[in-house]
């Protein structure tokens, strides 16, 4: 028996409408989130990654087709998706503790429980030391991880990544993804993750999506069967390299 998804986009397709004209950002796409898995998408730029993320968290109605989240039409943001973005946009004038709790602050979330749930955020992302840090000390790297405790928060089932250690320097990045392994490790989601980055896809992936130029379609699936707990060891080691191949092939075949 097939395995429920939770979290589906069935058909999607967008177009934005501007004042130049049309533009076709995605042509019906169909894909699958289930149980503890954590998909990579990649895929040229401009091809309608972001795009399809923000559809599937509910921040933006496509043209064609649905989003079902557990069976149900997804027509709005739901604190049972959370969402990560390139930039941690951070409230400067609030701690990081501050930052993590805001989400609960705006749901109603009784102070204790607040507390609580703001303690074991700053635990899970490393942040402990931090709490009553701002923003404005914080390096590229602990911003991010911030955003990723602030859409964890609110414990949601399905966690969404659109290139979230894109704009940092390669070391922390490659620092960043071994951090989000232990924290899916302990924290485990359905997740999707936009990187550009094809070893950091194969690195963390079960499986990686491959999208295909504007009006992005997907093209391939590159299952990645590598076992866990995997760790920047892998990153030389032939399978891994083979692996990381086979997905530079499908994004841009011979
Ligand atoms: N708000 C918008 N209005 C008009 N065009 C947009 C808008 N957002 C994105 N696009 C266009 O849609 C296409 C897909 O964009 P995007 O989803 O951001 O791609 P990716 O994340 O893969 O780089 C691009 O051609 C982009 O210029
Ligand atoms: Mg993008």
């Amino acid at each position: 028996m097939a395995v429920r998804a939770l979290l589906s986009a069935e058909h999607i397709s967008h177009v934005y409408r501007t004042p130049g004209g049309d533009v076709p950002a995605l042509d019906d796409v169909t894909l699958r989130l289930s149980g503890e898995s954590f998909v990579c998408l990649v895929g040229p730029s401009g091809c309608g990654k972001s795009t399809l993320l923000r559809i599937l968290a509910g921040l933006l109605r496509p043209t064609e087709g649905r989003v079902l989240l557990d069976g149900q039409p997804l027509t709005r943001a739901q604190r049972r998706v959370g969402i990560v973005f390139q930039k941690a946009n951070l409230m400067p004038w609030r701690t990081v503790a501050g930052n993590l709790a805001l989400p609960l602050e705006l749901a109603g979330t009784p102070p204790a429980e607040r507390a609580e749930r703001t303690r074991a955020m700053l635990e899970l992302t490393g942040l402990e030391g931090f709490a009553g840090a701002y923003p404005g000390a914080l390096s590229g790297g602990m911003a991010q991880r911030v955003a990723i405790g602030r859409a964890l928060i609110h414990d949601p089932q399905v966690l969404l990544l659109d290139e979230p250690f894109g704009a940092l320097d390669a070391l922390t990045r490659e620092q960043m993804s071994e951090e989000l392994l232990r924290i899916w490790a302990r924290h485990r989601k359905t997740v999707l993750m936009v990187t550009h980055s094809i070893p950091e896809a194969v690195l963390l992936a079960d499986r990686v999506l491959v999208m295909g130029p504007r009006p992005g379609h997907l093209v391939a699936e590159v299952p990645i069967p590598l076992a866990r707990p995997r760790s920047l060891a892998l990153l030389h080691q032939p399978d891994f390299v083979a692996l990381s191949e086979q997905v530079r092939r499908s994004i841009r075949p011979a």
